[in-house]
Order: C-alpha cells, then sequence, then structure tokens
C-alpha cells in the first residue's frame, strides 16, 4: 500500500472514532471526517452496495482527490470502509477523479477513474485509469492509463477529460466520459473495449453546442423504461427560466439512442430543482431498479462548511428513476420506509392560521401531504425553531414552490432561495418531504420533481408548521426514521 493511502487510513482511524452520532446524518451518507463530493463507483459487488467518493479527509475542503468508500446491504445502513485510492501514480499524481465501477466475472471489482497530471501551474492532462480490487483494497493497473488523449476525436480537450462511467453488454464494456469540443462547450464520448485495458473511440453521444453551460461533467447513460437517459452535470451555466440554477446545474437528456450510438433527443430538463444537487450517478439494483444517487451539495457553496461539525459534503438519498410521459420520474429508494417509526396519519385537517399537529416534529422524518381545498397559497415550515426555519410556499396561482433556507445556517451571501413550477393534479398537490439532521428533499407529485438542500440549523430547531391563506384541506402522513447504528461517522 502507497505512503499516501497509508496515511489516509491513518488518518481515519485516528479521527473517526471520536465522533459522536449527532454530529452526522441518520441515513445520508458523509465522508465521516473531511470533505466530500461527487459520488463514484456506485455499483452491487457480491451482493452488497459499494459507493465510493470524491474525498479529501484533512480538511472540510476540496483537496488531492482520494476515493472514500462505504457499502450496504439496502442503501440506507451504510459502513464504512478505509479510503480505496490516494493520488500516488504517475497517471494520478494530483488526484484520482471521478469514475465508476463494476463487478467481474473473475470475482474482482473494477474501477474506471481519471487520473490528473499537472503540466504546470495552469495546465494538466486528464486520462482514465483502472484499479482492480476486492471490495476492500483495490490496487492500480500498471499498464496505466487506458483510455488518453490520443483517443479523443478531432477537436477533443485533454484538458477536461474525465468522469468515465463504465457497464457491460454481453461481452462489450462501455465509457461515457465528459470532455469538451472545439467550441469550448461540453461532449458526451463513447468508448468501448473488450478487455478494459486496450479501448477505442465510438460515438459522440451528445454534445451541448453552447446551449448548456460549458465542461459537461459525470456523465451516465442508461435504457429505462423504453428510452435511453443521459444525465450529465453542466459546469458554468446561465440562470435559465425556473429550470436550471445558475453555476454548476444538472441536465437529463431522454430520447433514443440510434444505432450509430448518438442520442436523438426528444426531451430534456433539470434533475433536481433544489439548491444541493451534483453529479448524480446510477446503479442497477439485483431486482431491476435503476437508483440514483447525487452529491448534496452545490459548488457555490464550497467555503460554508459549518465550524463545529467534522464532515463537509453529503450524498442524496438513493432514488428509484423512471421515465414517465418522457419525463424523468424520482422516488426515494423504497428499502427506506423499513425504517419508519411511530407512523402518524390525519385526514382533512382545515389549515389557515399557522398549525402545529401533534406528534409531527423532529429532524429525522419521512413526511407526506396532499393539499387540496380553497387556498391561495400554502405554507410548510420545517426546521424551526427561535430564529431558524425552512420554508416551502407554494403560491397557487402562479403554480410555483420558493424554497427558502435563508435562516438555516446559511451565511447570508450563500445562495438562499429557489423558485420552481408544480403542477396540481386533478386539484391536488403531494409533497413528500424527507428531513435528516443537517438535509431536506422534496418529492412533488410521486416524483415528478426533486428538490435537495442542505441546512446546518441548530438540532434544537424541530418543530414543523403549517400555514394557509384561505383554507386548504390536508391530508399527512408522518414518519420518524430511525436507522440503528447509523448516524455514527457515517
Ligand atoms: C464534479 C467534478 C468532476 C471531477 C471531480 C473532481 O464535481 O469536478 O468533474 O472528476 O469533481 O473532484
Amino acid at each position: 500500500m502507497s505512503d499516501a493511502l497509508n496515511k489516509a487510513r491513518a488518518y481515519e482511524q485516528a479521527h473517526l472514532p471520536e465522533i459522536p452520532a449527532e454530529k452526522q446524518p441518520m441515513y445520508h451518507v458523509t465522508g465521516g471526517v473531511g470533505w466530500i463530493n461527487d459520488p463514484n463507483g456506485f455499483s452491487r459487488y457480491r451482493g452488497e452496495y459499494h459507493l465510493f467518493y470524491q474525498y479529501h479527509p484533512y480538511s472540510k475542503q476540496w483537496g488531492p482527490m482520494h476515493w472514500g468508500h462505504v457499502k450496504s446491504k439496502d442503501l440506507i445502513a451504510w459502513e464504512r470502509l478505509p479510503a480505496a485510492l490516494a493520488p500516488d501514480t504517475e497517471s494520478d499524481r494530483d488526484g484520482c477523479f471521478s469514475g465508476s465501477a463494476l463487478e467481474l466475472d473473475d470475482g474482482r471489482h473494477v474501477l474506471l477513474y481519471t487520473g490528473v497530471r499537472k503540466l504546470s501551474d495552469t495546465d494538466e492532462v486528464q486520462t482514465q485509469c483502472l484499479a482492480f480490487g476486492d471490495g476492500v483494497n483495490y490496487e492500480k493497473f500498471a499498464g496505466n492509463p487506458v483510455i488518453d488523449a490520443s483517443l479523443l476525436p478531432e477537436g477533443g480537450s485533454a484538458r477536461d477529460f474525465r468522469d468515465p462511467k463504465l457497464w457491460r453488454e454481453g461481452d462489450v464494456y462501455y465509457a461515457v466520459a465528459g470532455d469538451r469540443a472545439a467550441d469550448g462547450t461540453g461532449t458526451i464520448l463513447l468508448f468501448e473495449s473488450r478487455d478494459l485495458q486496450h479501448w477505442e473511440f465510438r460515438s459522440i453521444v451528445a454534445a451541448s453546442r453552447g446551449r448548456f453551460g460549458r465542461m459537461w461533467e459525470c456523465p451516465d447513460l442508461f435504457p429505462l423504461d423504453g428510452q435511453h437517459v443521459l444525465i450529465t452535470s453542466p459546469q458554468e451555466m446561465p440562470e435559465s427560466g425556473l429550470d436550471f440554477i445558475e453555476g454548476n446545474s444538472t441536465l437529463c437528456l431522454i430520447g433514443t439512442l440510434l444505432e450509430d450510438k448518438t442520442l436523438r433527443e426528444e426531451h430534456l430538463q433539470t434533475i433536481d430543482y433544489g439548491l444541493d444537487f451534483y453529479a448524480p450517478q446510477t446503479l442497477l439494483t439485483e431486482d431491476g431498479r435503476r437508483v440514483m444517487i447525487g452529491w448534496m451539495q452545490y459548488w457555490g457553496s464550497v467555503d460554508a462548511a459549518p465550524a463545529e461539525l467534522p464532515f463537509f459534503g453529503q450524498m442524496t438519498v438513493p432514488r428509484e428513476l423512471h421515465v414517465r410521459d418522457g419525463m424523468l420520474i424520482q422516488n426515494p429508494v423504497r428499502e427506506l420506509e423499513a425504517y419508519r417509526r411511530n407512523g402518524k396519519t390525519f385526514e382533512n385537517v382545515p389549515v389557515s392560521a399557522e398549525t402545529t399537529l401533534p406528534g409531527v416534529a423532529g429532524r429525522c422524518a419521512d413526511l407526506t401531504i396532499t393539499l387540496r381545498g380553497d387556498y391561495r397559497s400554502f405554507r410548510l415550515s420545517a426546521v424551526k425553531g427561535t430564529y431558524a426555519e425552512t420554508v416551502f410556499t407554494y403560491d397557487r396561482e402562479s403554480g410555483v414552490i420558493t424554497a427558502d433556507r435563508s435562516k438555516s445556517g446559511f451565511a447570508p451571501e450563500i445562495r438562499n432561495t429557489r423558485t420552481f413550477r408544480v403542477r396540481e393534479r386533478k386539484g391536488k398537490l403531494k409533497l413528500r418531504l424527507l428531513l435528516d439532521r443537517y438535509s431536506l428533499e422534496l418529492f412533488v407529485n410521486d416524483g415528478e420533481q426533486a428538490a435537495s438542500f442542505t441546512v446546518y440549523t441548530p438540532l434544537s430547531a424541530r418543530e414543523i408548521t403549517f400555514a394557509a391563506e384561505g383554507t386548504a384541506d390536508l391530508n399527512l402522513e408522518f414518519y420518524e426514521l430511525e436507522v440503528p447504528g447509523n448516524g455514527k461517522a457515517l
């Protein structure tokens, strides 16, 4: 094992055991200590789910990229494993950037990731590298890199060439990676191989052509419900209507993958309408569900780590995906329901002045409300206490929800609000809110939209209240969530 990896593992062993449970989320993955960004290597291996992530154990800021590692039997209760990769070879000496993983027929777990090598202070080369392991320890392939700039199509960038997502179809391995075309904007490239070591360029699956930001990071491409879905995370997006957040945003292209392996785009949309969502990656469960997990953080608030917590950066709850009416549908994985406790339901509660309901409070909970009736606007406030609350306001006339976390532990200069359009179904709006100690994830109308927010509000802020202009007719289902043993340095 290299000195760099040894050092990271020793650092984890020294610091993780001291961390009390309430300094970690109950069921959202963090690095335990230090900084994390993108999910990596989200895969099934020997009957368990493995999740790696971009990781800098030594501080709450981005730094030389390692891969941290957790695994789970059900995507909700996670067990921490020692750091898996450190930047310690010629091809990745300046960082092991994002990538993916696959279980091989010979029993090994393979990682395909981006190695970064700086040429000067302003220039670097990114290549795709392999590591093979047993679910705990990984050895880098001596012949790295296996995909380099020599395979790029004309005009491609060797500097911005990263985040390979690997899969297998029959005897052929495929990988999509992000790159930049001669016009300086994002492209998604497809490569293929029969042995993982020798690769060929196959096609440009999709290209921004100046439409969506600059570089397209962290692609994933998969068939779903009779269509193909390409997800990617464009950098430097302008704010556009209510759909795309300014800065680093996410994009989903739904269409048909043609014979020549290019995507005929039929629909495009943002993936998440919240403030904290980036670089999602998917896997296929044993029973055939496509499940996505994202980094629940915004690049625009990376300097906002709360001083009192040992970690910065969280993952979203894993979400089951579907395509319905040409649109992406996302719902929390059903495995979460096994951790519900103390269920309560309320029907036809008339809400106008601010209302609390008995037993409906807390920081780790799963709450679903259905709204109908004669009201002009509705306000759901959670994580509420003295000078603290995160508020979702639904304005019926404009059909928009405004999420406001300006009293949720972040400095005022951080972006704290987001507005997005929703649709009622037969006069009803359904909102499911997942609360964890340091986050809120909202799912609209059974997954038509998702919106993720981190909050670093003091844990004493536990109230949940409802209010309306006019009188809303509220149905509510509420559960506390408890994942025994979790939340300790996860
Ligand atoms: C996306 C990203 C990836 C890169 C990684 C580096 O958030 O910029 O493109 O591989 O983070 O940490």
